[in-house]
């Protein structure tokens, strides 16, 4: 049924995000609340605060939704929860909560694949670029992950590469730290670079022109610190330099990446990115060259579906419930999960 509405839950990270969406693909309510302030003060996530944080708004949280759609809970189809890939005690609460309100009302539960739920966003109905048609090729880039997979159908996922270090949202938080930025350090990096100059200080692009789909960012995080140490007392002008050299660096190897990848996926209907790299211009840029060299749209849903949120866990949701594959309320939930 098309009208029937899903609640998914997202809580394996630092954002607590609920959302109620038509199985038709009608997003009727969706709430996020980011930690960023709890967890600003230690320069990273700090798992047991992120746990206590999910546990104090998630509830709140999926009682404001539930108001907003104007639905009462025994008119749900189902129940959707991350259940990993993640941080474990946040896994818990949501995956927990979300039992707990499908056995008070009888309904079927959906243990979550986080990285499913971001693959899956691209084929929403009502996007601005249109659903997706499989297979394409998705750049997961966010703090957590770096991967391209081949996206063939609804469960039918191959992973081409993925990071040997760092995910690249982690190598921007490292070289923003460097830089002197606060943390999270990608969207303030990107707002220092725009005055700098990326080709006066070279930096490594790691792997560039190597085969294969796979990433390494640590050497190049470490370059920005040796190239800081030979520019003692860095001027602004300087720091604006490398923060442009480190982002032209990153966009020029993940555009290097997506064209072997998309030479592996000949079928490819697009180059879809998700996470919060795909925010950044430079990288959108760079990446939409690789696709249009391979004659195809590069198509990035809107900001607040590319990073964490419960919209993506609810289609996910819905997907799998149309295909008759709830889960067990005993699902535990797996802090390592594997597309
Ligand atoms: O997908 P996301 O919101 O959360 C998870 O990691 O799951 O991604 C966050 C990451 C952070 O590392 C952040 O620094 C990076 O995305 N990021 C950016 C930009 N906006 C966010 N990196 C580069 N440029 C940006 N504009
Ligand atoms: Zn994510």
């Amino acid at each position: 049924d098309d009208r029937a509405a899903v609640l998914g839950l997202e809580s394996s990270c630092d954002e607590t995000a609920a959302a109620i969406l038509r199985a038709d693909g009608t997003i009727l309510a969706e709430a996020v609340l980011s930690q960023l302030a709890e967890h600003a003060p230690y320069g990273g996530v700090v798992p047991e605060i992120a746990a206590r944080a999910h546990l104090d708004a998630l509830p709140q949280l999926v009682g404001q939704v539930m108001r907003q759609a104007g639905l009462g809970y025994a008119d749900l189809a189902g129940v959707a929860a991350t259940s990993g890939p993640g941080l474990i005690g946040g896994l818990i609460v949501g995956a927990t909560l979300g039992k707990g309100i499908a056995l008070a009302h009888d309904l079927p539960f959906v243990a979550v694949n986080h990285l499913e739920a971001h693959a899956l966003t691209a084929t929403l109905p009502g996007l601005a670029a249109g659903p997706v048609r499989f297979p394409y090729l998705l750049l997961l880039l966010s703090g957590g992950h770096c991967q391209c997979v081949e996206v063939a159908g609804v469960g039918r996922y191959r992973r081409l590469g993925t990071t040997l270090d760092d995910a690249v949202g982690e190598a921007f938080d490292k070289a923003a730290k460097l830089l002197g930025l606060p943390w999270p350090g990608g969207p303030a990096l990107e707002r220092l670079a725009a005055s700098g100059d990326p080709a006066r200080i070279p930096l490594p692009r790691p792997l560039l022109g190597r085969p294969g789909c796979d990433f390494s960012w640590s050497g190049l995080k470490t370059a920005v610190a040796h190239a800081l140490a030979r520019l003692p007392g860095a001027t602004e002008q300087d720091r604006a330099d490398l923060a442009a050299g480190f982002q032209a660096a990153v966009a020029a190897v993940l555009a290097d990446r997506a064209r072997h990848a998309l030479a592996l996926v000949p079928a490819a209907s697009a180059l879809v990115v998700a996470g919060g790299v795909a925010a950044n211009a430079a990288v959108r840029a760079a990446l939409a060259g690789a696709a249009a060299a391979a004659g195809l749209p590069l198509v990035a849903p809107p900001i607040r579906l590319c990073t964490d949120n419960a919209v993506m866990v609810a289609w996910a949701g819905v997907q799998r419930l149309r295909r008759g594959l709830p889960d067990e309320l005993g699902h535990a939930p797996r802090p390592r999960w594997p597309l």
